[in-house]
């Protein structure tokens, strides 16, 4: 199975990517977490990354299309793969079309889990994560069993820098000019999924699972 993942920030890709990993046993792709790696080692590429990230802004095409590239060409993607957070310009999709030929390969599905503007915000803002196995939770939606530290692996959990409402608010902004183009984008070549993301966590999922299965 070859998916993408399209959302707003917020609606809930990578809550459901980890489902969906573990239904199609296939890698989980996210380039917003390839990048908070990459800030975390204190890499070149974190460094930059982390200018535009900060602020809520797309870090340039030139930095992500490769990396990309690089990470589908491993062999664990032969099995298929689920892209999260890529790609998010036309530019990005473009390229991700070209490669998929090069490698003759198409993809089964662009997800697009819907959620209204005034929910996302609530739902980013009391967001946490582990800082050792990445795991994601929320104060009030998906809260862990002890305060403060992740059920699977007892690490700690933290908020994400660009999780601050100013952020936010940047990057739903930044999502609305320059991604949601990608709906028409993959609409047009009859891929789109539509779910609606504002229900239940294990809802959604069921939702996805029974839709892509349908296939
Ligand atoms: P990225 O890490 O991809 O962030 P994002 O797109 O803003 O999306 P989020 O991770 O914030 O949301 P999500 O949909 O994964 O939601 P989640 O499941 O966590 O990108 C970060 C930055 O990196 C970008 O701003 C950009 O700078 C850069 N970047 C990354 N990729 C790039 C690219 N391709 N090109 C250029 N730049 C790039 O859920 C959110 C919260 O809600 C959680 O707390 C969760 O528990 C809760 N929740 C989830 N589902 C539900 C539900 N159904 N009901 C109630 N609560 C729920
Ligand atoms: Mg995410
Ligand atoms: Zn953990």
């Amino acid at each position: 199975m070859r998916l993408i993942l399209l959302g707003p920030p917020g609606a809930g890709k990578g809550t459901q990517a980890e489902g969906i990993k573990k239904e199609f046993n296939i890698p989980h792709i996210s380039t917003g977490d390839i990048f908070r790696e990459n800030i975390k080692n204190n890499t070149e590429l974190g460094k930059k990354a982390q200018e535009y990230m900060n602020k809520g802004l797309l870090v340039p095409d030139e930095l992500v299309v490769d990396l990309v590239k690089d990470r589908l060409s491993k062999d664990d993607c032969k099995k298929g793969f689920l892209l999260d957070g890529f790609p998010r310009t036309i530019e990005q999709a473009k390229a991700l079309d070209k490669e998929l030929e090069k490698m003759n390969q198409k993809l089964d599905k662009a997800v697009n889990i819907r959620v209204s503007e005034d929910v996302l915000v609530e739902r980013i803002v009391g967001r946490r994560i582990c800082k050792d196995c990445k795991a994601t939770y929320h104060i009030k939606f998906n809260p862990p069993k002890k305060e403060g530290i992740c059920d699977k692996c007892g690490g700690e959990l933290y908020q994400r820098d660009d999780d601050k409402e100013e952020t936010v608010q940047n990057r739903i902004k930044v999502y609305n000019e320059q991604t949601q183009p990608l709906i028409d984008y993959y609409g047009k070549k009859d891929l789109i999924l539509d779910i609606n993301g504002e229900q239940e966590i294990k809802k959604v999922l069921e939702d996805i699972i029974n839709n892509l299965k349908g296939e």
